[in-house]
């Protein structure tokens, strides 16, 4: 699906023109390239080490098996070219940076001039925030932040979007009929509903696990066993990294699986280092890059420009909601959206070989 969007975003930026594409394939070696290859016109073996070494540049989609597969083979083998995945395999490693060049150009920029060749996208959440609010962390503003998501099924892959939205259809038929009827009992329905998450199949939860259409799953990823997830681990140990901040910002909160399609949502509380007008937070937030949109604070911006509904397939990230919280005038509070297909996960990546090749 990362790939997909890639393709498309790759196209309707001209990319492939700037270069000599070559295209490999986990299953489908042999399979047609598609039609912006200029010298092969089949898809090439992606576990081909020797015609992967041909090349300058290697862009993965594939997820972090295939990097566990081949990468270090690559290196091994003597191959020192550029490599820019999505995959959280070399993610924290010392020789590599998470790229979000509107937000860390600097760093990878310094990396560049090190002789740096791997460049990793971010988590979708923690890429989607700073590209949000990274205007505060990049001024030197932010003591902490704590963040609870709200993040879209995309998340999971694209069997999980499917899953979810036949959790919907099925809990509609179930009640179809009492929904026609105006005169229907609300009890009687919301009860039939439950039975119904609660009876689902295990192929009909088979992805998630438990019923994500008209609930919520309060636990993304890996359990760490110190009561922590892993998507809630990534949410520190990524945003520093990709500030390069030392000491590191504490950075902590929930992650929420809902029954959004592909944009993550988040609210953000942050405790500042000073008491800063919000006028001038919106402005520096505003201006931080062109993507980022600050939502006026009111009920109809917000139900107009902040949902997910609102923001799915642009490159928009709004960030509303913007106000001083009761705790004091350092406690500043933010709620933010990104489709995490794009900022998320494919346009970093994109962006990175616009760096390469400039
Ligand atoms: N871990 C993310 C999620 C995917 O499950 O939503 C993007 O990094």
């Amino acid at each position: 699906m990362v790939g997909s969007v890639l393709m498309d975003r790759m196209q309707a930026e001209n990319d492939f023109a700037l270069i000599d594409p070559v295209f490999f394939s986990t299953s489908d070696a042999g399979g047609k390239a598609p039609k912006f290859a200029t010298h092969e016109t089949t898809l090439l073996d992606a576990y081909d080490t020797k015609a992967l070494s041909a090349c300058d540049i290697l862009i993965s989609a594939q997820g972090g098996d295939y990097t566990t597969a081949v990468f270090q083979k690559l290196r091994d083998g003597g191959w020192n070219g550029h490599w820019i995945d999505a995959a959280s395999t070399l993610r924290m490693a010392d020789n590599a940076v998470i790229i979000l060049d509107p937000t860390n150009k600097p760093v990878i920029d310094a990396a560049l001039a090190r002789g740096g060749k791997n460049w990793i996208g971010g988590n979708c959440t923690v890429s989607c925030m700073l590209m949000g609010v990274g205007a505060l962390y990049k001024a030197g503003l932010v003591e902490w932040m704590s963040t609870q998501t709200y993040q879209a099924a995309s998340g999971g892959g694209a069997k999980h979007m499917r899953e979810l939205l036949t959790q919907y259809g099925t809990l509609h038929a179930e009640v179809a009929a009492l929904l026609r009827d105006p005169k229907s009992a609300i009890l009687e329905i919301d009860r039939m509903v439950a039975a119904k998450q609660r009876a689902l199949a295990g192929d009909e939860v088979a992805n998630f696990g438990v019923p994500l259409g008209g609930s919520i799953i309060p636990w993304i990823d890996k359990d760490l066993g110190n009561g922590m997830s892993k998507e809630e681990w990534k949410g520190m140990a990524e945003t520093n990294k990709i500030l390069d901040q030392k000491p590191p910002i504490p950075v902590d909160g929930f992650c929420v699986r809902i029954g959004a399609m592909r944009c993550h949502s988040q609210a953000l509380t942050f405790k500042l280092k000073k008491d800063v007008p919000l006028a001038d937070v919106e402005a520096m937030i505003a201006a931080d890059h062109e993507w980022v949109k600050v939502v006026p604070n009111t009920r109809e911006a917000t139900l107009q420009g902040l949902t997910p509904v609102a923001v799915t397939g642009t490159l928009t990230i709004p960030v509303g909601r913007i106000r001083k919280l009761a705790m004091g005038p350092e406690y500043l509070g933010a709620f933010t959206i990104g489709d995490q297909l794009l900022w998320g996960a494919a346009e970093p990546l994109r962006r990175m070989l616009r760096i390469l090749i400039a």
